[in-house]
């Protein structure tokens, strides 16, 4: 098992020292199921929430084949992909969308618990809806992002449950007897004058981040841009309540709207229908703006993330900007809203040129940055995607 854990890597996700493709608790989970996973036949597993792979080519290495695996994250599934081929072993699954087929009839499921508690409901009641009666559940975390509700949220849809004891600072709970299944439903608000849509581990549910407000608050009249070649891009767009917003307040414009989480792409396409503008905003899996072209974008909005898997990481940011300026035209503008301690400024005017700042709170800090002419070219060290497969998929 650790020849696989050590060739194990997060690529294209950030790769630093302290930041590890598989940890502890893949390791308790792959230990715990051993014995199932030995009795298992080809389709019997499902694989949730893995992070790089360490669960799905542990359980691919030990033997299992027809497994169903589903991440979150387009470079999660990406990095996968890339350690199953260097380790002979890609042709032992498939990646599936969070849906039915995904654990129908499954006989086992590995599970990476989810730091959110409704993206733990909307997977339980899943599996309970589809799996097979006999189903187990191995679900397993570091401690530190663990809590006692999320033996209670299993238990609403499974009737038995134990608990491991701690190994490494990690725990796996083991749920079985599925009950009162269901597929996952978005929770839905209206806010601003906006329908939100929202499934299980979207950032900030069906609400509005108090940064995105600001950042909201204080977008121009009338950007640049729009056009169907050069649509207003929510980066980074959650449950797409920046590209709504673009969508309502400027009327007639062409947004696109992208997100690397699956959880964030069905809740953006959900929140563009509730408005009945999904016409009008293009929404895609992507890990930052990958399947864009270089210079040629007017007007791109960001509230960027912190967190890569489980990790603070300040490494995210500085890539995204860089991806930022591929993309911009010059004389294009980024409109940033980020949390004032984490010092963006001097990041973004290296990266994409003047930055101005047009709104700052107790908090947060909004600034526009304009895409100075003559930048090196960075198409080949920004968009992070797989040379393999650089296309966003569009839902
Ligand atoms: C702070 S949230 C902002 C969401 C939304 N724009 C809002 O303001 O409510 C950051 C978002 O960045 C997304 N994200 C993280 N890494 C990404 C990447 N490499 N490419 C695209 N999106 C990414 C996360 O999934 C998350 O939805």
């Amino acid at each position: 098992m650790s020849t696989i854990f050590d060739a194990l890597r997060r690529w294209p996700d950030v790769e630093a020292p302290g930041l590890v493709a598989g940890d502890a608790a893949d390791r308790l989970i792959l230990d715990e199921s051993a014995g199932l996973r030995a009795a298992a036949g080809p389709g019997d597993i499902a694989v949730i929430n893995d992070a790089y792979g360490a669960l799905t080519l542990g359980a691919a290495h030990a033997g299992a084949h027809g497994i169903r695996v589903h991440i979150d994250a387009i470079t999660g599934e990406r990095a996968l992909d890339a350690n199953a081929s260097r380790l002979g072993l890609a042709d032992q699954f498939r990646s599936v969308p969070l849906d039915a087929e995904l654990v129908r009839g499954a006989r086992l499921v590995l599970l990476r618990l989810p730091r959110s508690l409704d993206a733990l409901r909307d997977i339980a009641g899943l599996i309970a809806a589809h799996a097979d009666p006999s189903v187990v559940v191995v679900a397993g975390g570091r401690l530190k992002h663990m809590s006692v509700s999320m033996n209670e949220v299993l238990r609403e849809h499974f009737g038995q449950l134990d608990v491991s004891h701690a190994r490494q600072k990690s725990r796996v709970l083991i749920a079985r007897s599925p009950r009162d299944g269901r597929d996952p439903v978005p929770a839905a608000a209206r806010v601003e004058g906006l329908e939100v849509r929202a499934y299980g581990g979207a950032f900030a549910g069906a609400r509005l981040d108090i940064g995105t407000r600001l950042l909201l608050d204080n977008l121009p009249d009338a950007p640049v841009g729009g056009t169907p070649d050069d649509p207003f891009i929510d980066l980074a767009c959650g449950t797409g309540i920046i590209g709504a917003w673009m969508a309502s307040r400027y009327p007639g414009a062409q947004v696109y709207a992208c997100d690397q989480s699956d959880v964030a792409v069905a809740s953006a396409q959900a929140t563009m229908l509730a408005n009945g503008i999904e016409d009008r905003v293009a929404v895609a899996r992507d890990d930052m703006l990958g399947a864009r072209p270089p210079a040629s974008a007017s007007f791109i909005t960001l509230n960027p993330p912190f967190h890569s898997a489980a990790a603070v990481t300040d490494l995210l940011a500085p890539r995204m900007f860089a991806d930022v300026a591929r993309v911009l035209r010059p004389g294009g503008q980024l409109w940033c809203v980020w949390n004032s301690g984490l010092k963006y400024r001097p990041l973004l005017e290296r990266a994409i040129g003047p930055t101005r700042q047009v709104a700052r709170n107790a908090k947060f800090t909004v600034t526009v940055s304009t895409r100075r002419r003559g930048l090196p070219d960075r198409s080949l060290v920004a968009g992070g995607g797989n040379p393999r497969d650089s296309a966003a998929s569009i839902r």
